[in-house]
């Protein structure tokens, strides 16, 4: 095959690629990738987001990429009912959540709390000659320190919010000493790394002058452990079944505690309830996630973020605990008409609420996954969803999805090779 010659390789260097309109950027990446009409066709459809609005939210937009929300049920949470928005590309996630609140539905649902809605900026400091003597000078200088952080934000101060407290630490690096300053701040109903990081960059050069360092990294903690969601449910002996299942849990729960290669999976399952409820409400799912993960390993060792125990008359109690930076403004929360939608569906009082709601659905989440694995596995109830998926990738639609489906579990072949050939059957037979 001849080689094309170097005008004929396209290429990645487009420039001004950001000041064409989204049509045009289509047209561009169409060119560039060779894409059939079809895809062309696909990516220029927006669905329920307008493309001026989403042109608006990131850089260099083409198209959106639309997941699938779901309503979980039977949430009771201290004392109130609500319906939950989950934004998932898993099967199964939503029925397990909603499952998992259902069997604890009569014993009160669940109860929860949040430690405060403070979050951490970090203000890093190089070459400070003498540590001591600067964490000193920066504790004298408190009051100056608490009254340019609430310039820097009177907005937040008049909602209750503001600087909270400063923390100085010493961490031993690779290369040596080096100064680091937390500023304590209270976001209230924002999730705060607008807030915080300005608040950082503002104090940044003022903290080097007395300390006689050199400022470099100004950034809010995605650690949120002032932030701390908690959420604990209580679920009777009844409704889980047999007492050899409440003791599987259990002993599953003791599996993930006691090791991290276990923990990773069971903390994933947590965090599908979790990033689908902070995703459906606009919130940034990966300052979630990394905060949880690094929660988790606060021991020096990964952990699991739930724990599960028998109460004294024979139930089973489960807890869960993490940091949860969300808000109610700012960010996706206000902008996007979906999420806005969503939210009125869910209504939280405040950011704390939908905070603790979040940990509701994780301990859920947890509840479901480790009944399923600690009874009949996962693959039953998963595959039976994942059937249909298979059967609609394999080009089935209307009855022939729930037929198809149906004949594949009844087979106990899920695949795309079996979807194929028995669709084709089927539509022979048709
Ligand atoms: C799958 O997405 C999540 C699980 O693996 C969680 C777990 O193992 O606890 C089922």
């Amino acid at each position: 095959m001849a080689k094309p010659s170097e005008d004929q390789i396209p290429s990645s260097r487009i420039s001004g690629f950001y000041n064409l309109s989204v049509a045009e950027r289509l047209q561009r990446v169409s060119a560039f990738a060779g894409l059939s009409a079809d895809h062309a066709e696909q990516l220029a459809r927006s669905g329920n987001l307008e493309t001026d609005l989403a042109d608006h939210m990131i850089e260099n937009f083409v198209t959106t990429l639309a997941i699938p929300v779901g309503i979980a049920t039977n949430f009771r949470i201290d004392g109130r009912d609500l319906l939950v928005p989950m934004a998932t590309e898993e099967s199964s996630v939503v029925a397990a959540a909603s499952n998992a609140a259902r069997q604890c539905y009569g014993a009160g649902g669940f109860t929860t709390s949040l430690s405060a809605s403070e979050m951490i900026g970090q203000i890093q400091i190089l070459d400070v000659p003498d540590p001591d003597a600067a964490t000193a000078e920066i504790g004298r200088r408190r009051a100056e320190i608490a009254e340019l952080c609430e310039a820097c934000d009177p907005l937040l101060v008049s909602l209750g919010g503001g600087f909270r407290d400063i923390e100085v630490r010493r961490i031993d690096a690779a290369s040596g000493p080096m100064v680091v300053v937390h500023i304590i701040v209270d976001t209230r109903d924002a999730m705060g790394a607008n807030a915080v990081n300005s608040i950082a960059e503002r104090l940044a050069p003022l903290l080097a002058e007395w300390t006689g360092g050199r400022p470099l990294l100004r950034i809010l903690s995605n650690l949120a452990d002032r932030r701390l969601a908690r959420a604990e449910a209580v679920w009777p002996l009844a409704a889980i079944g047999r007492s050899e299942v409440r003791d599987g849990l259990i002993a599953a729960f003791e599996f993930a505690d006691a090791d991290p290669y276990r923990a990773a999976t069971h903390n994933k399952g947590i965090m599908n309830g979790i990033s689908a409820v902070v995703l459906a409400t606009g919130n940034d799912t990966r300052a979630v996630e990394a905060g949880a993960h690094a929660f988790a390993a606060r021991s020096g060792r990964y952990r699991s973020l739930s724990t599960w125990s028998r109460t004294p008359n024979g139930d089973l109690k489960g807890t869960i605990e993490l940091p949860m930076a969300v808000g109610l403004v700012g960010g996706l929360t206000r902008l996007h008409p979906t999420v806005r939608a969503l939210l009125a569906v869910l209504a939280p009082d405040n950011a704390g609420q939908l905070a603790r709601v979040i940990a509701a659905v994780g301990l859920a989440q947890n509840f479901a996954a480790m009944k399923a694995l600690a009874t009949e596995g996962i693959q039953r109830g998963h595959m039976s969803l994942h059937a249909h998926n298979i059967a609609i990738g394999a080009g089935a639609s209307g009855t022939e999805i729930e037929a198809l489906a149906a004949r594949m579990i009844a087979a106990r072949s899920i695949s795309a090779a079996t979807a194929e050939a028995m669709l084709g059957e089927l539509r022979a037979r048709a």
